[in-house]
């Protein structure tokens, strides 16, 4: 029987008697969509899963993405990002070590198609470092006056990957935004800042700090310096929850209402981790 059990912050439950290995029937699907939302965040310990398997089980929850970054997908099984530093490929969305700025962001809102749920597998770790933060949209909306919020209400972001290349290129991380892509840089989409989850209609924020580049209709320099007080107000340490990465965790969050972000490691150890991405409907305002 599937149980969860929250962990002391606003998102995220860790998840027992579950076996990845199997694909999940429609009353475990049920009650896991709907801990998804809920908890926002899935933690799934000691797991043993090939990639035959990450993806069967991911599978049963929707249609699974592509990485739009060609050279990370994994060989023979395109549905799984390779993220880490894995044969000299470096994929990574966190600053090089010793630079604190973190590049929050829900999994591929910068495309025509954004990605409703991810899960994460981590096969190697290093000792230290290269956590996931993770942060509750729902409570940052929440927290917000009511002034903020009729704000935010009325504003559509826009998203590009090439917000998120320039970061990775100017924070030196080697590599990390090389290699082709399926996706023009210059592509922008729009979203609504606020959006209402799917289940329960309830308002989560939706944006990222470096992919997405504007506000429609707005100028540079009101958007930027409107985007960044918003960024430290909804990612503030009391709306989030840090995984500490073990081989053998999957964990798997909903991009609809938590934002994440990478965090700095030690590119001298190994670090490998596969994703599966589940394919969403557009945000609804
Ligand atoms: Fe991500």
């Amino acid at each position: 029987m599937i149980r969860f059990e929250p962990v002391d912050t606003v998102v995220g439950a860790v998840v027992s008697g579950c076996d990845l290995t199997q694909v999940p029937d429609q009353d475990d699907i049920a009650l896991i969509e709907a801990a998804l939302e809920k908890y926002g965040v899935l933690i799934f310990r000691d797991q043993q899963i090939s990639p035959a398997q990450q993806i069967a089980f991911s599978r049963a929850f929707a249609a699974l993405e592509r990485t739009s970054r060609v050279s990370a997908r994994l060989d023979g099984h395109p549905e799984i990002f390779v993220v880490g530093n894995v044969d000299g490929k470096v994929v990574s969305f966190a600053p090089a070590d010793g630079s604190d700025e973190l590049e929050w962001h829900a999994d591929h809102m910068h495309l025509a198609v954004p990605a409703r749920a991810s899960m994460l597998y981590c096969l190697e770790t290093p000792p230290v470092g290269g956590e996931t933060l993770f942060a509750c949209m729902y409570a940052a909306y929440d927290a917000l006056s009511a002034e903020a919020k009729d704000r935010a209400e009325g504003l559509t972001a826009l998203h590009s990957v090439s917000g998120l290349q320039t970061f990775l290129r100017t924070k030196g991380v080697k590599g990390a935004a090389e290699g082709e892509y399926t996706s023009p840089e210059t592509l922008t989409v729009r979203w609504p800042l606020v959006r209402h989850h799917p289940l329960t209609g309830r308002k989560a924020l939706y944006f990222g700090s470096k992919v997405t580049i504007g506000i429609e209709g707005w100028p540079d320099e009101k958007a930027r310096p409107y985007l960044t007080r918003l960024e430290a107000e909804a990612t503030a340490e009391r709306f989030r929850y840090a995984h500490a990465w073990r081989p053998g965790d999957a964990v798997l969050w909903d991009n609809r209402r938590v934002l994440h972000a990478g965090t700095p490691y030690d590119m001298r150890y190994p670090r490998r981790m596969h994703r599966t991405t589940w394919r969403e409907e557009h945000p609804i305002a």
